[in-house]
């Protein structure tokens, strides 16, 4: 008896792109009505001028959906050779039960595995990999990489370290099967060590370290509360500055190409001043477009690559088919990098809803 193995395709590549902006676009004065702070030092500090908070109808869930199905139709990939569904999110409302299997269910694809990947900000570039490794092993022929967040519903108004960064939306891509291979393999990492400096205040953890308490307590006395994201900046700046440089260095190794072989750079859209830094560290020429969706998009964390990917493609300032570097990170701390081919630019824009 021998147990069957699979294998399948060595070449994969994104094949179509989709997003979500919400409608309402927050601007640094807005914000700043309850946050203790300026547009001038926002702007300054981090390249931020607005950011899309979710409104009416708009939920993570429909987001999700929308950027999905955006994916699918662009991609020109017919729906139901979709065979898996990855969901790269931290601010999804529940753990149990995960998003993925409910966003598979919205966009007609009920019965396919989907999960949930959570790697802070570096969560899509963890389901890319996975993704590309899972049609490489014939596992899946196309999945489906989603990235959502709705950040403002999990941050303190007040809150000066995370209040003026973070933005909502949804960006998602095909991945799948190609001639030539446009993901490379993945580089990634983390530092758990300094994992708290980025974190949540309802600390489900504690929580659990201490079930025997809660369970033998009267359910009326539990703590409530919501989860709120927390952020020591200038920490994760100091690590991203020693990081993120070496995970840079090793992505090109990796992948074979070189610093001159790169035309687009699509960096995860924290904060503009580590982009600008990140960029002229590597020395990548002038002209070469470096994703700034965050001036008005803000920092939509495992959404954050992308939107910026979809943003660049719709608006001309990149174009399907060149090789792009690109890098999450973020929470945990993580990191997540590869060389890609960009995928053709969107039919159906998320710049035109
Ligand atoms: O997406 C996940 C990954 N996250 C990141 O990569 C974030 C990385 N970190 C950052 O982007 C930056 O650290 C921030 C933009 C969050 C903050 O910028 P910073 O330059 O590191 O500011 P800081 O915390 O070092 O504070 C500098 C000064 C302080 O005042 P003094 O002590 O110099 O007088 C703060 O009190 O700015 C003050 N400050 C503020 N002022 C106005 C801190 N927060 C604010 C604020 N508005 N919101």
């Amino acid at each position: 008896m021998a147990i069957a193995a699979r294998s399948g395709h060595r070449c994969v590549a994104m094949l179509g792109i989709g997003a979500y902006r919400p409608t309402r676009l927050v601007s640094n004065d807005e914000v700043c009505e309850v946050l203790d702070s300026s547009d001038e030092w926002i702007f300054e500090r981090s390249g931020i001028r607005n950011r899309r908070w979710i409104s009416g109808d708009e939920t993570a869930r429909s987001m999700a959906a929308e950027a999905a199905g955006r994916a699918i139709r662009n991609s020109g990939v017919p729906k139901d050779k979709i065979g898996a569904l990855i969901l790269a999110t931290n601010s999804w409302k529940t753990k149990i039960p995960h998003g993925g299997p409910i966003i598979a269910f919205d966009i007609g694809l009920n019965g396919i595995p989907a999960y949930d990947v959570a790697a802070g900000c570096g969560g899509f570039g963890y389901g890319l990999g996975i993704a590309a490794d899972t049609v490489r092993a014939g596992s899946a022929e196309y999945v489906l990489v989603v990235g959502v967040e709705t950040m403002s519903v999990v941050m303190e108004p007040t809150d000066r370290n995370t209040a003026f960064i973070f933005g909502d939306g949804a960006g998602a891509v095909v991945v799948g099967p190609s001639e030539e291979n446009g993901i490379s393999p993945t580089v990634w990492g983390s530092d758990g060590e300094n994992a708290e400096a980025i974190g949540q205040n309802y600390d489900i953890p504690e929580y659990m370290d201490r079930a025997q308490e809660w369970q033998h307590k009267d359910p009326e006395s539990e703590p409530v509360g919501r989860m709120v994201v927390t952020m020591q900046g200038s920490r994760v700046f100091r690590w991203a500055a020693i990081t993120l440089p070496k995970a840079l260095t090793t992505v090109l190794e990796t992948s074979g190409v070189s610093i001159d072989d790169i035309e687009v750079f699509v960096p995860h859209q924290a904060n503009a001043r580590i982009n600008e830094l990140m960029k002229k560290n590597l020395g990548l020429a002038d002209d070469v477009p470096m994703a700034n969706d965050i001036e008005n998009t803000g920092n939509t964390s495992a959404a954050s690559i992308p939107l910026a990917m979809e943003e660049m493609l719709a608006s001309g300032k990149a174009k399907g088919g060149q090789t792009a570097l690109l890098l999450g990170f973020g929470a945990g701390l993580s990191y997540a990098g590869a060389v890609v081919t960009l995928p053709p630019a969107p039919k159906e824009s998320s710049l035109e809803g």
